[in-house]
Protein backbone atom coordinates (compact mmCIF):
# COMPACT_ATOMS: atom_id res chain seq x y z
CA UNK A 1 0.00 0.00 0.00
CA UNK A 2 2.84 2.50 1.05
CA UNK A 3 4.71 1.96 -2.13
CA UNK A 4 1.85 2.58 -4.09
CA UNK A 5 1.04 5.56 -2.25
CA UNK A 6 4.86 6.56 -2.88
CA UNK A 7 4.72 5.69 -6.31
CA UNK A 8 1.72 7.38 -7.03
CA UNK A 9 3.35 10.70 -5.59
CA UNK A 10 6.36 10.30 -7.61
CA UNK A 11 4.06 10.07 -10.90
CA UNK A 12 1.82 13.30 -9.87
CA UNK A 13 5.47 15.41 -9.14
CA UNK A 14 6.69 14.67 -12.24
CA UNK A 15 3.47 15.19 -14.19
CA UNK A 16 3.08 18.91 -12.41
CA UNK A 17 7.13 19.58 -13.55
CA UNK A 18 6.29 18.53 -17.35
CA UNK A 19 3.15 21.10 -17.00
CA UNK A 20 4.90 23.78 -15.54
CA UNK A 21 8.13 23.93 -18.11
CA UNK A 22 6.26 22.93 -21.37
CA UNK A 23 3.41 26.31 -20.02
CA UNK A 24 6.31 27.85 -19.76
CA UNK A 25 8.34 27.40 -23.11
CA UNK A 26 4.75 28.07 -24.70
CA UNK A 27 5.01 31.64 -22.82
CA UNK A 28 7.46 32.56 -24.26
CA UNK A 29 7.98 31.22 -28.12
CA UNK A 30 5.27 31.59 -30.17
CA UNK A 31 4.41 28.56 -32.83
CA UNK A 32 1.71 28.28 -35.48
CA UNK A 33 1.45 25.13 -37.50
CA UNK A 34 3.45 25.24 -40.91
CA UNK A 35 0.72 23.88 -42.20
CA UNK A 36 -1.49 26.22 -41.41
CA UNK A 37 -3.30 28.14 -44.55
CA UNK A 38 -3.62 31.30 -42.15
CA UNK A 39 -2.79 32.70 -39.36
CA UNK A 40 -5.81 32.58 -37.03
CA UNK A 41 -6.87 35.68 -34.85
CA UNK A 42 -9.82 36.18 -32.48
CA UNK A 43 -10.65 39.80 -31.58
CA UNK A 44 -12.56 40.81 -28.94
CA UNK A 45 -13.88 44.38 -29.78
CA UNK A 46 -15.06 47.02 -27.26
CA UNK A 47 -18.65 47.35 -29.42
CA UNK A 48 -19.72 49.81 -31.93
CA UNK A 49 -20.28 52.97 -29.55
CA UNK A 50 -18.32 55.38 -31.55
CA UNK A 51 -17.06 56.95 -34.59
CA UNK A 52 -13.51 56.51 -33.18
CA UNK A 53 -14.89 52.50 -32.86
CA UNK A 54 -15.68 51.78 -35.99
CA UNK A 55 -12.32 53.76 -37.39
CA UNK A 56 -10.80 51.08 -35.30
CA UNK A 57 -12.73 48.05 -36.01
CA UNK A 58 -12.45 48.47 -39.76
CA UNK A 59 -8.61 49.27 -39.05
CA UNK A 60 -8.28 45.63 -37.88
CA UNK A 61 -10.82 44.13 -40.22
CA UNK A 62 -8.70 45.29 -42.72
CA UNK A 63 -4.93 44.62 -41.71
CA UNK A 64 -6.10 41.08 -40.52
CA UNK A 65 -7.71 40.41 -43.31
CA UNK A 66 -7.41 36.49 -45.78
CA UNK A 67 -5.72 38.51 -48.13
CA UNK A 68 -2.40 39.54 -45.85
CA UNK A 69 -2.58 35.78 -44.24
CA UNK A 70 -4.74 36.03 -41.31
CA UNK A 71 -8.24 34.40 -40.49
CA UNK A 72 -9.82 36.94 -37.98
CA UNK A 73 -12.41 35.73 -35.76
CA UNK A 74 -14.34 39.33 -35.12
CA UNK A 75 -17.00 39.10 -31.92
CA UNK A 76 -18.75 42.36 -30.59
CA UNK A 77 -18.51 43.17 -27.16
CA UNK A 78 -21.55 45.42 -27.32
CA UNK A 79 -19.72 47.02 -23.77
CA UNK A 80 -20.08 44.34 -21.80
CA UNK A 81 -17.39 42.85 -20.13
CA UNK A 82 -19.33 39.19 -19.62
CA UNK A 83 -19.36 38.97 -23.80
CA UNK A 84 -15.66 39.60 -23.63
CA UNK A 85 -14.73 37.39 -21.25
CA UNK A 86 -16.82 34.20 -23.46
CA UNK A 87 -15.38 35.50 -26.55
CA UNK A 88 -12.34 34.85 -24.87
CA UNK A 89 -12.82 31.48 -23.78
CA UNK A 90 -14.60 30.76 -27.30
CA UNK A 91 -11.17 31.81 -28.60
CA UNK A 92 -9.48 29.29 -26.22
CA UNK A 93 -11.75 26.68 -27.09
CA UNK A 94 -11.25 27.22 -30.97
CA UNK A 95 -7.30 27.04 -30.55
CA UNK A 96 -6.96 30.29 -32.24
CA UNK A 97 -3.00 31.20 -32.66
CA UNK A 98 -3.51 34.68 -31.44
CA UNK A 99 -6.38 36.48 -29.07
CA UNK A 100 -6.39 40.26 -29.91
CA UNK A 101 -8.97 41.75 -26.43
CA UNK A 102 -9.96 45.39 -26.78
CA UNK A 103 -11.04 45.24 -22.72
CA UNK A 104 -13.90 47.36 -21.91
CA UNK A 105 -12.60 48.42 -18.78
CA UNK A 106 -9.45 47.35 -16.87
CA UNK A 107 -10.45 44.96 -14.20
CA UNK A 108 -12.09 41.75 -14.07
CA UNK A 109 -10.21 40.25 -16.81
CA UNK A 110 -7.85 38.23 -14.79
CA UNK A 111 -9.08 34.80 -15.17
CA UNK A 112 -10.25 34.71 -18.83
CA UNK A 113 -5.87 35.86 -19.38
CA UNK A 114 -4.62 33.00 -17.04
CA UNK A 115 -6.90 31.05 -18.84
CA UNK A 116 -5.61 31.83 -22.41
CA UNK A 117 -1.77 31.50 -21.21
CA UNK A 118 -2.52 28.00 -19.86
CA UNK A 119 -3.89 27.37 -22.89
CA UNK A 120 -0.40 28.54 -24.42
CA UNK A 121 -2.58 31.31 -26.32
CA UNK A 122 -0.52 34.69 -27.05
CA UNK A 123 -3.40 37.32 -26.01
CA UNK A 124 -2.09 41.06 -27.48
CA UNK A 125 -4.14 44.04 -25.61
CA UNK A 126 -4.95 46.63 -27.88
CA UNK A 127 -6.46 50.13 -27.32
CA UNK A 128 -7.42 50.25 -23.74
CA UNK A 129 -5.20 48.15 -20.87
CA UNK A 130 -6.51 45.48 -18.62
CA UNK A 131 -4.71 46.29 -15.16
CA UNK A 132 -1.46 44.35 -14.65
CA UNK A 133 -1.38 42.03 -11.63
CA UNK A 134 -2.71 38.48 -12.10
CA UNK A 135 -3.66 39.25 -15.73
CA UNK A 136 -1.05 37.92 -18.27
CA UNK A 137 -1.12 39.34 -21.58
CA UNK A 138 1.98 39.27 -24.13
CA UNK A 139 2.35 42.95 -24.92
CA UNK A 140 -0.55 45.93 -25.32
CA UNK A 141 -0.35 48.93 -28.41
CA UNK A 142 -2.52 51.38 -27.61
CA UNK A 143 -3.10 55.23 -26.30
CA UNK A 144 -1.81 56.96 -23.12
CA UNK A 145 -5.18 58.21 -21.82
CA UNK A 146 -3.29 60.14 -19.11
CA UNK A 147 -1.55 62.45 -21.52
CA UNK A 148 -4.22 62.86 -24.26
CA UNK A 149 -5.98 64.46 -20.56
CA UNK A 150 -2.91 66.11 -19.69
CA UNK A 151 -2.28 67.77 -23.39
CA UNK A 152 -6.19 68.95 -23.45
CA UNK A 153 -5.37 70.18 -20.12
CA UNK A 154 -2.03 72.33 -20.65
CA UNK A 155 -4.54 74.27 -23.82
CA UNK A 156 -7.19 74.91 -21.28
CA UNK A 157 -4.42 76.73 -19.19
CA UNK A 158 -3.00 78.24 -22.19
CA UNK A 159 -5.80 79.13 -24.13
CA UNK A 160 -6.95 81.15 -21.03
CA UNK A 161 -3.71 82.83 -19.86
CA UNK A 162 -3.69 84.27 -23.71
CA UNK A 163 -7.38 85.50 -23.85
CA UNK A 164 -7.00 86.96 -20.40
CA UNK A 165 -9.33 84.86 -18.56
CA UNK A 166 -8.95 84.05 -14.90
CA UNK A 167 -8.98 80.85 -13.99
CA UNK A 168 -10.55 80.88 -10.72
CA UNK A 169 -13.92 81.42 -12.98
CA UNK A 170 -13.73 78.00 -15.01
CA UNK A 171 -16.55 76.01 -14.23
CA UNK A 172 -16.01 72.70 -15.44
CA UNK A 173 -18.34 69.67 -16.11
CA UNK A 174 -17.12 66.27 -17.35
CA UNK A 175 -19.28 63.45 -18.95
CA UNK A 176 -16.99 60.91 -18.51
CA UNK A 177 -16.81 57.80 -20.87
CA UNK A 178 -17.44 54.27 -19.53
CA UNK A 179 -16.19 53.69 -15.61
CA UNK A 180 -12.96 51.85 -15.09
CA UNK A 181 -12.28 51.76 -19.02
CA UNK A 182 -8.45 53.17 -19.42
CA UNK A 183 -9.70 56.00 -21.62
CA UNK A 184 -11.90 56.93 -18.88
CA UNK A 185 -9.50 56.42 -15.83
CA UNK A 186 -6.91 58.23 -17.73
CA UNK A 187 -8.49 61.47 -19.01
CA UNK A 188 -10.24 61.75 -16.51
CA UNK A 189 -6.48 61.77 -14.12
CA UNK A 190 -5.41 64.36 -16.94
CA UNK A 191 -8.87 66.58 -15.59
CA UNK A 192 -8.08 66.04 -11.93
CA UNK A 193 -4.05 67.05 -12.42
CA UNK A 194 -5.54 70.39 -14.18
CA UNK A 195 -8.06 71.39 -11.51
CA UNK A 196 -5.69 70.91 -8.23
CA UNK A 197 -2.72 72.88 -10.39
CA UNK A 198 -4.58 75.55 -12.02
CA UNK A 199 -7.61 75.98 -9.16
CA UNK A 200 -9.94 75.39 -11.94
CA UNK A 201 -13.68 74.73 -10.23
CA UNK A 202 -14.65 71.01 -11.48
CA UNK A 203 -18.63 71.15 -10.53
CA UNK A 204 -19.22 67.61 -11.20
CA UNK A 205 -18.81 64.31 -12.91
CA UNK A 206 -21.34 62.11 -14.60
CA UNK A 207 -20.81 58.77 -16.86
CA UNK A 208 -21.92 59.50 -20.59
CA UNK A 209 -21.06 55.79 -21.76
CA UNK A 210 -19.43 57.42 -24.78
CA UNK A 211 -22.17 57.56 -26.84
CA UNK A 212 -23.84 60.84 -28.55
CA UNK A 213 -27.57 60.00 -26.74
CA UNK A 214 -26.29 59.38 -23.32
CA UNK A 215 -23.81 62.44 -23.51
CA UNK A 216 -26.77 64.98 -24.16
CA UNK A 217 -28.57 63.02 -21.15
CA UNK A 218 -25.98 63.90 -19.27
CA UNK A 219 -25.14 67.37 -20.16
CA UNK A 220 -29.03 68.27 -19.91
CA UNK A 221 -29.12 67.54 -16.41
CA UNK A 222 -26.14 69.84 -15.79
CA UNK A 223 -27.33 72.28 -17.44
CA UNK A 224 -30.70 72.32 -15.26
CA UNK A 225 -28.18 71.93 -12.06
CA UNK A 226 -25.40 74.27 -13.08
CA UNK A 227 -25.92 77.58 -14.42
CA UNK A 228 -22.63 78.69 -13.96
CA UNK A 229 -21.17 76.59 -16.24
CA UNK A 230 -18.92 77.32 -18.94
CA UNK A 231 -16.58 74.39 -19.97
CA UNK A 232 -17.18 70.77 -20.56
CA UNK A 233 -14.54 68.74 -20.79
CA UNK A 234 -16.11 65.35 -23.06
CA UNK A 235 -14.66 62.25 -22.74
CA UNK A 236 -15.52 61.62 -26.65
CA UNK A 237 -16.19 63.28 -29.73
CA UNK A 238 -19.37 61.68 -30.04
CA UNK A 239 -20.65 62.56 -26.23
CA UNK A 240 -19.57 66.11 -27.49
CA UNK A 241 -21.90 65.68 -30.39
CA UNK A 242 -25.08 65.24 -28.02
CA UNK A 243 -23.13 67.55 -25.33
CA UNK A 244 -23.56 70.44 -28.27
CA UNK A 245 -27.13 69.40 -29.44
CA UNK A 246 -28.01 69.83 -25.59
CA UNK A 247 -26.49 73.36 -25.06
CA UNK A 248 -28.09 74.97 -27.97
CA UNK A 249 -31.30 73.16 -27.70
CA UNK A 250 -31.12 74.96 -23.75
CA UNK A 251 -30.95 78.05 -25.38
CA UNK A 252 -27.07 79.08 -24.72
CA UNK A 253 -24.07 79.44 -26.87
CA UNK A 254 -21.63 77.20 -27.38
CA UNK A 255 -18.15 79.01 -28.70
CA UNK A 256 -14.73 79.91 -27.21
CA UNK A 257 -15.56 83.74 -26.03
CA UNK A 258 -16.43 82.64 -21.99
CA UNK A 259 -16.12 85.48 -20.89
CA UNK A 260 -19.37 87.01 -23.18
CA UNK A 261 -21.42 83.45 -21.79
CA UNK A 262 -20.43 80.78 -24.25
CA UNK A 263 -19.75 77.38 -23.01
CA UNK A 264 -16.65 76.01 -24.48
CA UNK A 265 -16.47 71.98 -25.16
CA UNK A 266 -13.08 70.38 -24.88
CA UNK A 267 -12.87 67.04 -26.58
CA UNK A 268 -11.20 63.10 -27.42
CA UNK A 269 -10.55 61.36 -30.71
CA UNK A 270 -10.64 63.77 -33.73
CA UNK A 271 -11.57 61.02 -36.66
CA UNK A 272 -14.64 61.87 -37.59
CA UNK A 273 -15.21 64.92 -40.19
CA UNK A 274 -18.04 65.62 -38.17
CA UNK A 275 -15.60 66.39 -34.98
CA UNK A 276 -13.02 68.38 -37.34
CA UNK A 277 -15.67 70.82 -38.70
CA UNK A 278 -16.86 71.10 -35.22
CA UNK A 279 -13.33 72.70 -34.17
CA UNK A 280 -13.64 74.35 -37.78
CA UNK A 281 -16.76 76.43 -36.39
CA UNK A 282 -15.51 76.64 -32.40
CA UNK A 283 -17.98 74.90 -31.00
CA UNK A 284 -15.02 71.92 -30.06
CA UNK A 285 -12.83 74.25 -28.91
CA UNK A 286 -9.87 71.14 -28.63
CA UNK A 287 -9.55 67.59 -29.11
CA UNK A 288 -6.96 65.48 -27.50
CA UNK A 289 -6.32 62.94 -30.21
CA UNK A 290 -6.81 59.29 -29.85
CA UNK A 291 -5.08 56.96 -33.09
CA UNK A 292 -7.61 54.36 -33.67
CA UNK A 293 -5.27 52.73 -36.53
CA UNK A 294 -4.04 49.77 -34.59
CA UNK A 295 -4.79 47.10 -37.30
CA UNK A 296 -1.27 47.37 -39.01
CA UNK A 297 0.35 47.67 -35.65
CA UNK A 298 -1.07 44.23 -34.64
CA UNK A 299 -0.45 42.63 -37.61
CA UNK A 300 3.07 43.99 -37.22
CA UNK A 301 3.15 42.60 -33.98
CA UNK A 302 2.43 38.95 -34.98
CA UNK A 303 4.96 38.90 -37.33
CA UNK A 304 7.40 39.52 -34.88
CA UNK A 305 6.03 37.33 -32.49
CA UNK A 306 5.88 34.20 -35.09
CA UNK A 307 9.56 35.20 -35.94
CA UNK A 308 10.01 35.58 -32.80
CA UNK A 309 11.74 38.78 -32.49
CA UNK A 310 11.59 40.85 -29.72
CA UNK A 311 8.36 43.21 -29.14
CA UNK A 312 7.85 45.54 -26.58
CA UNK A 313 5.72 44.74 -23.99
CA UNK A 314 4.11 48.24 -23.94
CA UNK A 315 3.72 50.64 -27.02
CA UNK A 316 1.88 53.93 -27.04
CA UNK A 317 1.07 55.48 -30.08
CA UNK A 318 1.73 59.17 -31.05
CA UNK A 319 -1.07 61.49 -30.83
CA UNK A 320 -1.79 65.21 -31.75
CA UNK A 321 -3.44 67.94 -29.81
CA UNK A 322 -6.28 69.72 -33.02
CA UNK A 323 -7.53 73.08 -31.88
CA UNK A 324 -9.83 75.80 -33.89
CA UNK A 325 -7.55 78.29 -33.95
CA UNK A 326 -3.52 78.86 -33.35
CA UNK A 327 -4.42 81.13 -30.27
CA UNK A 328 -1.73 78.85 -28.61
CA UNK A 329 0.50 77.62 -30.71
CA UNK A 330 2.48 75.06 -28.06
CA UNK A 331 1.76 73.16 -24.95
CA UNK A 332 4.42 71.42 -22.66
CA UNK A 333 2.67 68.37 -21.54
CA UNK A 334 4.48 66.02 -18.65
CA UNK A 335 8.15 67.74 -20.28
CA UNK A 336 7.83 67.48 -23.64
CA UNK A 337 6.91 70.44 -25.78
CA UNK A 338 3.74 69.31 -28.14
CA UNK A 339 2.64 71.72 -31.38
CA UNK A 340 -1.27 72.37 -31.72
CA UNK A 341 -2.63 71.63 -35.03
CA UNK A 342 -5.02 73.89 -36.12
CA UNK A 343 -7.73 73.45 -37.85
CA UNK A 344 -9.64 76.90 -37.75
CA UNK A 345 -9.94 79.14 -40.62
CA UNK A 346 -5.89 79.88 -41.75
CA UNK A 347 -5.36 83.50 -41.94
CA UNK A 348 -3.81 85.02 -45.57
CA UNK A 349 -0.04 86.23 -44.78
CA UNK A 350 0.02 89.69 -44.37
CA UNK A 351 0.42 91.24 -47.84
CA UNK A 352 3.43 93.19 -47.84
CA UNK A 353 4.08 96.60 -50.38
CA UNK A 354 6.66 96.48 -52.42
CA UNK A 355 7.78 99.79 -51.25
CA UNK A 356 8.40 97.95 -47.81
O1 LIG B 1 -10.69 53.60 -26.00
C1 LIG B 1 -10.81 54.61 -26.92
C2 LIG B 1 -12.09 55.37 -26.66
O2 LIG B 1 -13.17 54.47 -26.79
C3 LIG B 1 -12.40 56.48 -27.63
O3 LIG B 1 -12.04 57.72 -27.17
C4 LIG B 1 -13.88 56.44 -27.65
O4 LIG B 1 -14.45 57.21 -28.65
C5 LIG B 1 -14.10 54.99 -27.71
O5 LIG B 1 -15.36 54.58 -27.58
Amino acid sequence: MKVTAKLTKIVICILMIFCLTSCNKRDQAVSVPADNKYITVGFSQVGAESDWRRANTESMKSALSRENGFELIYMDGQQKQTKQIMSVRTFIQQGVDFIVLAPVREDGFSTALQEAKAAGIPVIIVDRMVETENSPFTCFVGSDFRLEGVKVVEWLHAYAEAEGIDEGTLNIVNVQGTVGSSAQLGRGDGLLYGVEKYNWNLLDQQVGDYTQTKGKEVMEAFLNTYPELNVVYCENDNMAFGVIEAIEESGRKVGTDIKSGDILVLSFDGVSETAKNLVKEGKIACIGECNPHHGPRVSAIITSLIENRNVEKLSYVDESVFAFSDIVKKINADGQVYDIVNLGEQKAPEQTSENE
